[in-house]
């Protein structure tokens, strides 16, 4: 498993801070852009994600929730360790996405909304890293985790036929949960809520580690 801490619960007056609280315990930062068209709330951009890049040795994971991925990607500065991933029903054709985020030298995912039949996704997978399955309606942090993504990660486990694309699940996620789906075959876990909107993310972290079956980190 891998733990990627949405930044979204965290303090937006103190990122640089907040990020240091969790480094050596978790393995990604996972970053949420939100443009106010895909789904209806804003967050932050290529600015404040490229500011924050100088803070923390952590390889970011950007989960764009954006319409014009293909057109806003190139403006993060990200390197091999880095993930950039797009939505299937934004605006841009996720070839489009994928040749462009592939150009930038970063790993490529590929997420889809709840309600988003899985076939959408299956023709990219040779062409991906990383398929992030959401498990709540994205746009919000704190929402309820949403039972049949458990499902839809043991479909897609079983769709993978051994490519070696990582699949990610976002939404809902915490200690009473983390377990289900990593055994259902998520290998990589964010969590936003869970870990930030603690008093103490580090001890959030290690616990969802705990809960998840593992002693610690890595
Ligand atoms: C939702 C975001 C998630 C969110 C997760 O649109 O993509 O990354 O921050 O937050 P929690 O873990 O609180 O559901
Ligand atoms: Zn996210």
């Amino acid at each position: 498993m891998k733990l990627a801490p949405s930044l979204l619960s965290a303090d937006f007056g103190r990122l640089a801070e907040e990020v240091k609280r969790v480094e050596g315990v978790v393995d990604y930062l996972h970053l949420d852009v939100m443009d106010g068209h895909f789904v209806p709330n804003l967050t932050f951009g290529p600015t404040v994600a490229n500011a924050l890049r100088r803070h923390t040795w952590l390889p970011f994971d950007i989960h764009l929730m954006i319409d014009r991925p293909a057109i806003y990607a190139p403006q993060f500065k990200v390197g091999p360790a880095d993930v950039i991933t797009f939505h299937v029903e934004a605006h841009d054709p996720p070839e489009e996405a994928i040749r462009t985020i592939r150009g930038l030298g970063c790993q490529v995912g590929i997420s889809l909304r709840p309600g988003t039949a899985m076939e959408a996704v299956l023709p990219y997978l040779d062409r991906v890293d990383l398929v992030l399955v959401m498990s709540v309606e994205p746009g919000f942090g704190g929402q309820a985790f949403n039972p049949e993504a458990v499902d839809r990660i043991r479909r897609l486990q079983g769709e993978l036929r051994g490519r070696p694309v990582v699949i990610a699940v976002d939404g809902g996620i915490g200690p009473e949960n983390v377990r289900q789906v990593v055994e259902a075959g998520a290998e990589l876990v964010v969590a936003g809520s869970a870990i930030f909107a603690q008093p103490d993310p580090r001890a959030a972290a290690l616990a969802l580690w705990k809960a998840a079956g593992y002693t610690r980190g890595s």
